[in-house]
């Protein structure tokens, strides 16, 4: 670790020597997760694509079961979009599952099933950007491309003292280039690793939320943040967006068994999943009634009313579901259009339903052995 000669600016600039400590604290400390315990290619980018946004403890049971059932990029290319949603289910942002299918496609077609082994290559696949394209060419090829996240500019900026804005493109280019050196510097079998490293360090020892755990962190002699008592305003943030927020009615919708679910559009946010009948506004129960009556369900007095509040990045979402029985099973709902009745055993097996609705199929799973 170098510290430029003016110490009282505390300017560290990573080099061999912070590698050097953070292989040798790797080894000891790191955890064995599935997706370490090799370095093919598809192992690599399915974990790398379910960590974004994903803790790591909410995404090993999702890989197991997306290994055990598509085990390589042929059977993620072929595989029904119905299911891969479905093996999808909860993790959010579902666009990263419909881009898998079609980056597996491309492999098939234009890289004979093989996936590709260059930087370049890698990024140029659908759904693949800098992070993932640096994390796989390095771990799997020994690349020196490092894979900038917000772990890892979270550890950069408070090891360095770099006090620029981590939400700039400008800046995760900046530190992409300057860790680009300290791997051309690495042995080219240690570079797979140093990305595991920058990565671990930033999700178990100086994490993202709360305080970080200095005293086992093997960086903190040289630590700019940690001596000047700076890893609270490290990293530097933009201002966070305010989240709209929509008040919805959902219905749930029960007929001769069966629980009616509206596809949503193609495009848009979660697009193309199954969720339950719903409009925009809070409407009081004789308003659900009356709309429920103009699509014509035969609905009788609602069972019970529940209220749930889902938070996506953007958007809050404050939901007021009535669950009505009804006496006609229409499928169109007039305008609603796209509807489908669903035994509950396929509502559970079948439809893929965003989070945003589980708690009320929850209600139904649990409402099962009354009705
Ligand atoms: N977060 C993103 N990628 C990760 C990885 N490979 N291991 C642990 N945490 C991660």
């Amino acid at each position: 670790m170098s510290l430029h000669k003016e110490e009282t600016e505390c300017v560290t600039v990573p080099d061999r020597n912070t590698a050097k400590k953070m292989l040798a604290w790797y080894r000891k400390n790191h955890r064995e997760l599935p997706w370490r315990r090799d370095r093919d290619p598809y192992h690599i980018w399915i974990s790398e694509i379910m960590l974004q946004q994903t803790r790591v403890a909410a995404v090993i049971g999702y890989y197991t079961r997306f290994m055990t059932e598509l085990p390589d990029i042929p059977a993620l290319a072929s595989v029904e979009e119905e299911r891969l949603l479905k093996l999808w289910e909860g993790l959010g942002y579902y666009n990263r599952a419909r881009n898998l299918k079609k980056a597996a496609a491309e492999v098939m077609d234009r890289f004979q099933g093989r996936f590709p082994e260059t930087y370049p290559e890698i990024l140029g696949l659908p759904g693949i950007g800098a992070y993932t394209a640096g994390a796989i060419a390095s771990i799997c090829y020994d690349e020196p491309t490092p894979a900038v996240d917000g772990n890892v500019l979270r550890v950069y900026t408070r090891l360095t003292g770099d006090a620029s804005c981590v939400d700039l493109e400008t800046t995760k280019k900046d530190i992409r280039e300057r860790l680009t050196a300290v791997y051309k510097e690495a042995l080219p079998k240690e570079r797979g690793v140093l990305t595991q490293c920058w990565m671990e360090l930033g999700a178990t020892v100086c994490v993202p939320n709360g305080t970080p755990l200095c005293g086992a962190c093997p960086l903190k002699e040289t630590c700019v943040a940690f001596r000047t008592d700076r890893t609270g305003e490290l990293p530097v943030r933009g201002e966070k967006k305010r989240r709209r927020v929509e008040e919805r009615t959902v219905f749930l919708f029960l007929c001769d068994g069966k629980v009616a679910l509206h596809k949503r559009p193609e495009s848009g946010l979660l697009a193309g999943l199954w969720e339950f009948p719903n409009v925009m506004g809070h409407l009081t129960l004789a308003e659900a009634m009356e709309q429920a009556e103009r699509w014509g369900l035969q609905p009788s007095m609602p069972r019970m009313e529940v209220p749930y509040t889902h938070i996506f990045s953007h958007v809050e979402w404050h939901m007021r579901a009535y669950m009505i029985d009804c006496g006609h099973m229409a499928d169109d709902l007039n305008k609603v259009g796209g509807i489908k009745w669903f035994l509950r055993k396929e509502l559970e097996e079948t439809a893929a339903v965003p989070s945003a609705f589980q708690p009320f199929r929850n209600l139904l799973k649990s409402g099962e052995e009354h009705s």
